[in-house]
């Protein structure tokens, strides 16, 4: 009898405590809390490209980690490019993530999360080729996503309204026009692009890297000026750079181990 009055004490105390946990759950993500939406681009492996009706990649899993940590709910809709930028501009969207690049120009209209990834710009061509810099794109038939740091750098290169830029809605787009040879050259970031001619052996691409013609860049995401949510989300980064969540997704979709203190400084 005794034991049986311990078991039953003891099963009402955990019913209790299992209650109240459902009850606060509740509390929190019922009723007030909103779901934030942020937009991308998902034709940009490994970052993103769409499996299904969802967007995987490493922004995906980097987005749902720190949002977890944030305890910020959220989803995460293939907008496309324009219209994300648009969108967190407006403030439709509560952030973009998609590679983006974090410039001083974007500052001005934007705020960025705190620096996640380092890139480049590098230039995406048909094997067998004989530029071996940027220099020597000149006067080619450059593509480049529209509005993208690719579409920058082609630009200074050659000059702001040139006739050789061919500019596309999204980063696919770019990679086929070259395939097709409605263009000689793509400029785009580095890791999409060595994703691409490792993914796609058949398309006979190389690539050109030109330390002198393109600068460091950082990804981050992107947020509207003065969001509420910038100091949750630089703090959630932080604290996933910290615990090895950062590291364990960037093995996931890269080879070697992230530079977390370059992002950092
Ligand atoms: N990093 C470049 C930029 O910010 C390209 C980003 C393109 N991203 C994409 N999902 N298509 O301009």
């Amino acid at each position: 009898m005794k034991t049986v009055k311990k078991l039953m004490l003891v099963t009402g105390l955990f019913s209790v405590i299992f209650l109240s946990a459902c009850v606060s759950n509740n509390e929190s993500s019922g009723s007030g809390k909103e779901t934030l939406t942020f937009g991308t681009e998902a034709t940009f492996a490994p970052f993103e490209s769409m499996e299904g009706d969802k967007v995987v990649g490493f922004d995906a899993d980097l987005l749902d980690a720190v949002m977890k940590e944030a305890g910020l709910d959220y989803e995460f809709k293939n907008t496309g490019w324009d219209p994300m930028l648009v969108g967190v501009k407006d403030e439709s969207l509560a952030g973009g993530a998609a590679g983006i690049t974090i410039t001083d120009e974007r500052k001005e209209t934007y705020d960025f999360s705190a620096p996640y990834f380092e890139a480049m710009q590098t230039i995406a061509t048909t094997e067998g080729t004989d530029i071996q810099s940027a220099e020597d794109i000149k006067g080619m038939k450059i593509g480049v996503q529209n509005g993208t740091t690719g579409d920058s750098a082609a630009q200074q290169l050659v000059g702001e309204n040139s006739t050789d830029i061919s500019k596309y809605e999204s980063s696919a787009a770019t990679m086929m026009a070259l395939q097709n040879g409605d263009v000689e050259v793509v400029i785009t970031d580095n890791g999409v692009a060595q994703h691409y001619v490792k993914n796609n052996p058949d398309a006979n691409l190389t690539l050109i890297d030109d330390k002198d013609s393109f600068e460091q860049e950082y990804y981050g995401i992107l947020l509207p000026k003065g969001s509420e949510h910038k100091e949750a989300i630089d703090e959630a980064m932080q604290t996933i750079m910290e615990n090895g969540t950062y590291e364990e997704i960037y093995s996931e979709w890269f080879e070697g181990t992230p530079d977390i203190e370059a992002l950092e400084s």
